[in-house]
């Protein structure tokens, strides 16, 4: 795996380094740009949100971040691990580890319980059934849904869906946070508690949260503001 070295003096260590990001997608001969060359540093332990218009590219950036998608030019290094030169082994491996990710879209699988779906990151890194569903449980009991623990998620409110999913981002207890709109559906006490629920994990394990959000009642959390437009960041607050 291609590790960059952190740097020598041991000063404020660098989550995100995203340098040139271009991404074009090809559909019907048509080419969209939805990222041009995007320049961006994340600092471990941050909590950056991202604003900017629909279709401006943030879940683009987010994405390309997360290894879920490729860019089309530049270079990505998370965690000190240049995303271009992993294997897709080796990049399913470091999501697995290192990466939550909550979807604009809660992408919750119905047929599993809700104590299923929160434990299935920790399945997939090789921990015990009892083990995964005991730290499931405990997630499930921070976002206050101890009592539905048995239910699809179709039977879930989107608010409490989306809760579900930030409890299965959060539950293997990665270096890196990604979230698309992670309050959207939620009330505004709720999506209060969430936030301070986050900003917690980030102070206790040093994660690294990355936001994107229309909510302008959470950005009072954030270290710092990208604001994208035309998929470019065109400042930083
Ligand atoms: N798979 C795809 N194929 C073709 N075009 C795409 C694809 N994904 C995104 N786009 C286009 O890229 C641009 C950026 O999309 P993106 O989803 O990143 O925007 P966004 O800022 O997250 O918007 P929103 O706030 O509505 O979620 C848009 O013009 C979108 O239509
Ligand atoms: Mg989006």
């Amino acid at each position: 795996m291609a590790v960059v070295k952190a740097s020598k003096s041991g000063a404020t260590s660098v989550a995100v380094s995203c340098r040139g990001i271009g991404k074009s997608f090809i559909t019907k001969d048509i080419e969209v740009t939805a990222l041009r060359n995007v320049d961006l540093d994340i600092k471990t332990g941050e909590f950056m949100m991202l604003v900017g218009p629909s279709g401006c590219g943030k879940t683009t950036l987010i994405s390309i971040i997360a290894g879920i998608l490729k860019p089309s030019t530049g270079t990505c290094i998370v965690e000190g691990v240049d995303l271009n030169a992993l294997t897709d082994t080796e990049l399913l491996d470091f999501r697995a580890k290192k990466i939550g990710f909550i979807f604009q879209s809660f992408n919750l699988i119905p047929t599993l319980s809700l104590l299923e779906n929160i434990a299935i990151p920790l399945i997939i890194n090789g921990a015990l059934q009892d083990e995964a569903m005991a730290r499931a449980e405990v997630m499930l009991a921070k976002m206050g849904l101890a009592s539905k623990a048995d239910r699809s998620p179709t039977q879930l409110s989107g608010g409490e869906q989306q809760r579900v999913a930030i409890a299965r981002a959060l539950v293997h207890q990665p270096s890196l946070l990604i979230c698309d709109e992670p309050t959207s559906a939620l009330d505004h006490a709720t999506g209060e508690s969430i936030l301070t629920l986050m900003k917690d994990i980030s102070a206790e394990m040093k994660t690294t949260f990355v936001i994107v959000t229309h909510d302008a009642r959470i950005f009072k959390y954030a270290d710092r503001i990208a604001h994208m437009n035309d998929g470019a960041v065109t400042g930083i607050e």
